[in-house]
């Protein structure tokens, strides 16, 4: 087999073969082929797509270009979960202490933030102490010691994703369904979950920024699943507006300290709730149950504080430090830079996620390159959403930095004109966006 047929193949719309799909993650696995090779066949397959069965193989072939994490030996059906991305996305932290509240055992292994989308493993890193490095080895430890684990994606998880995700990302090549539903989809099925739920978000803040898209990525992803003998659900969300008020790490983690005592916004609640329903519909606690029924029962969860007390358990079981209250111990305190307030009365019409993350990042909460170092108490709070009447002088949103921050005027001012431009306010009355838009499984 040759690397140059395979790349004409492709390029006039061929479809590929398990056998020259393996040839080609072998190539990048074990850098035999040189990275022109590897980009020239990315951008083929970002023209000519790739069907559900090619998809599938490719998806199998990065998935075992590493170790698969083999999780057999801790009981019970392992459901893991993913979100393609957004801004204000603290569902994990929230979403994890439920589902262990129910007996039900929740390995998540999570990435870093880039760009102006945030990281789960940012996130909890940002409570004093907590380690997200948990070797495969102890997963089942962890387990028996407090139900669940929020670990990082080791090195050899679909070593072939990693490397091909690099090069799509400064070759063009990143905005492919086949080549995303495979990357998410690689990486959950070296996971070693039985069965996997997604939240496929949509608009000015994902990937997908328009529902036809997200839809076909939802679709693809369920057609992978199916191929690959792993059940797999799709919650499609709203990424129209940051979920929820906070943008940022410690300020997020806040949020859902907010929301775990039975507070904080409902956006968020939503969300979460229905991505538990499906989580919990895939294991015997509900899988007779209709998603209703578990929406209230996760409810349940945090009115009874069983679900603070599981998050307690997991900040402790990975080295996090809890203050007095059972709260969690951060890094940074967040400091108030400024607040802007409304100029006018009406209804917010437009609160841009992309925005609103851009200037998150800008005031230092994200990183612009891999080796970044973030600065955990910075962010933006946003003290109205879409549909939200507003009066004159009304607070609209505060930025935020942390206590060691070195932060240039220039960057804050920067961050002000991307506010500036988040946000719209309407003379007319504006609905609020629902924030779930569908569920397919
Ligand atoms: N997340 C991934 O892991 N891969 C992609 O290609 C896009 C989002």
């Amino acid at each position: 087999m040759n690397m140059l047929e395979l790349i004409e193949k492709k390029r006039d719309g061929a479809i590929l073969s398990k056998d020259e799909i393996q040839f080609f993650v072998d190539g990048v696995t074990h850098q035999t082929l040189p990275d022109y090779q590897i980009s020239a066949f990315l951008m083929a397959v970002l023209f000519k797509g790739m069907n559900d069965q090619e998809t599938t193989d490719f998806t199998l072939s990065m998935a075992h270009s590493g170790k698969i994490c083999d999780l057999s030996d801790i009981p019970g059906v392992k459901v893991d979960k993913h979100s393609t991305g957004g801004v204000g996305d603290k569902v994990t932290p929230i979403l994890l202490p439920i589902i262990s509240s129910f007996g039900v055992p929740c390995v998540k292994l999570s990435g870093r933030g880039l760009g102006f989308t945030g990281g789960t493993i940012d996130k909890f890193e940002s409570i004093q102490g907590f380690s997200t490095v948990v070797a495969p080895d102890s997963f089942k430890q962890h387990i028996e010691k407090c139900g669940m684990l929020l670990g990082g994606q080791t090195a050899d998880l679909a070593p072939a994703d990693k490397y091909l995700y690099a090069m799509r990302d400064v070759t063009g090549t990143v905005p492919s369904i086949p080549l995303i539903a495979s990357s998410i989809m690689s990486k959950k099925i070296a996971g070693g979950a039985d069965a996997i739920v997604l939240d496929v978000t949509c608009g000015n803040g994902a990937f997908m920024k328009d529902e036809e898209s997200a839809r076909e990525l939802a679709r693809r992803m369920i057609a992978i699943g199916k191929l690959a003998g792993k059940p797999v659900s799709v919650v499609m969300s709203s990424m129209q507006q940051p979920l929820g008020s906070m943008v940022g790490n410690v300020l997020e983690m806040l949020e859902v300290v907010d929301i775990l005592r039975g507070e904080g916004p409902k956006d968020v609640l939503e969300v979460v709730l229905t991505m538990a329903a499906e989580m919990l519909r895939f294991t015997p606690v509900g899988k007779d149950s209709d998603v209703d029924t578990l929406k209230k029962a996760c409810l349940e969860k945090i009115s009874c504080g069983e679900a603070y007390e599981k998050f307690g358990d997991l900040i402790l079981s990975q080295g996090g430090v809890l203050l007095s209250d059972g709260s969690p111990m951060f890094v940074e305190r967040p400091y108030e830079v400024m607040t802007v307030y409304a100029d006018r009365d009406g209804y917010v019409s437009k609160c841009n996620a992309l925005d609103v993350g851009e200037a998150s990042c800008l005031m230092g909460a994200g990183r612009m390159k891999k080796e970044d170092t973030i600065d955990m108490g910075a962010g933006v709070k946003l003290h109205k959403k879409i549909g939200d009447s507003v009066r004159r002088g009304d607070e609209l949103y505060t930025l935020f930095v942390g206590s060691h921050a070195d932060i240039s005027e220039d960057r804050i001012d920067e961050a002000l004109n991307k506010m500036e431009q988040a946000y719209e306010i309407s003379s007319s009355q504006v609905l609020p966006q629902p924030e779930i838009l569908d569920v397919i499984s």
